[in-house]
């Protein structure tokens, strides 16, 4: 499937994206099939669909790579880990990126400076710029991928009883841009030994049966939109009735209803059309 910068942005218009809006995406390129562009065309079109007032927040998250303790953070430099469309968003971002050694965000546009402005040693709480997106009414959009790649529901994991987690403070260095170097502090959550894991589809697909999500193709991906303040409403209510209701029931994911299920070496994705997904060319 060829798919065009034009298509796109029509398709997220349609999905309920929104001028004047604040949306962060979680991505897979190569579900959406072959993009004139690549990652900078979607990027492009979020920005339309978002219009002049609208502001794009980028997961330029660093995660794995902060695992290593000579992890090295340049706000600037330093990619995301989350794909070649977050890592686009970050690019143009420039130095509007939080700081945190695994969990930063970058932002474009309109409310980039309050969300940024919400940056402290968390990223997982309710003042950090991911728990902003609440206050601020804004929307995730879940492009081609599950809801297991749902970062925001960590944020209601801790807000609702982080009781399988463990609060600990990560140090690594922070490089600026005069180039110096110093140690920085970000709090963490590391998994305890108990930890079961989460199955976020359960709550996804339950928000998708109550009519709270909008679903629907961009592209060849399949996307939903999820909208912060109900979702985090409905997510309260679930957890009040079931303490472990984000979490895994006998080691098995909820399926997805809407698109098909693709489970691939760096992911797991939701398509369309399987046979449509983006396929290098063999040399
Ligand atoms: C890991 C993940 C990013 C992999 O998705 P992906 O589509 O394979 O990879 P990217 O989005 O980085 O896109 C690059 C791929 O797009 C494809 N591609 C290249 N040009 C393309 C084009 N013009 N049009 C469409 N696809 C193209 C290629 O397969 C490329 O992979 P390669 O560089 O290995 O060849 C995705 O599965 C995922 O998990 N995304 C969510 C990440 C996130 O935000 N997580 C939150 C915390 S858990």
């Amino acid at each position: 499937m060829q798919v065009t910068r034009d298509r796109i942005a029509d398709d997220l218009r349609r999905l309920g994206v929104r001028p004047g809006g604040v949306l962060m995406p979680h991505s897979s390129l190569r579900s959406l099939g072959t993009v004139d562009g690549g990652a900078a065309a979607v990027v492009d079109a979020m920005l339309d669909a978002l219009g002049e007032q609208g502001t794009l927040v980028g997961p330029s998250f660093t995660f794995g790579s902060a695992q290593s303790p000579d992890f090295v953070f340049d706000p600037v430099r330093t990619p995301s880990d989350m794909g070649a469309i977050a890592d686009e968003i970050r690019r143009r971002a420039g130095p509007a990126r939080s700081l945190h050694a695994t969990h930063s965000v970058s932002a474009i546009g309109a409310q980039a400076d309050e969300i940024l402005a919400a940056a402290g040693a968390s990223a997982w709480d309710e003042r950090s710029p991911l728990g902003t997106m609440f206050g601020l009414g804004g929307h995730f959009l879940l492009l081609g991928v599950t809801y297991q790649s749902f970062t925001a529901v960590h944020v209601l994991e801790i807000a609702f009883g982080a009781r399988h987690r463990q609060t600990a403070t990560l140090w690594r260095t922070l490089r600026g841009a005069d180039g110096r170097e110093r140690r920085f502090a970000s709090t963490v959550y590391n998994r305890g030994p108990a930890y079961p894991g989460y199955d976020f589809n359960r709550l996804g697909q339950a928000m998708e049966d109550a009519g709270i999500v909008s679903t629907g193709p961009v592209g060849n991906a399949m996307a939903r939109l999820v909208p912060a303040r109900p979702m985090q409403a409905f997510a309260a209510a679930q957890i009040d009735v079931d303490p472990d209701y984000l979490f895994l029931q006998q080691s098995r994911e909820t399926p997805l209803r809407a698109g098909a299920a693709l489970d691939l070496p760096r992911g797991k994705l939701s398509v369309a059309d399987p046979t449509a997904i983006f396929r290098p060319k063999q040399s």
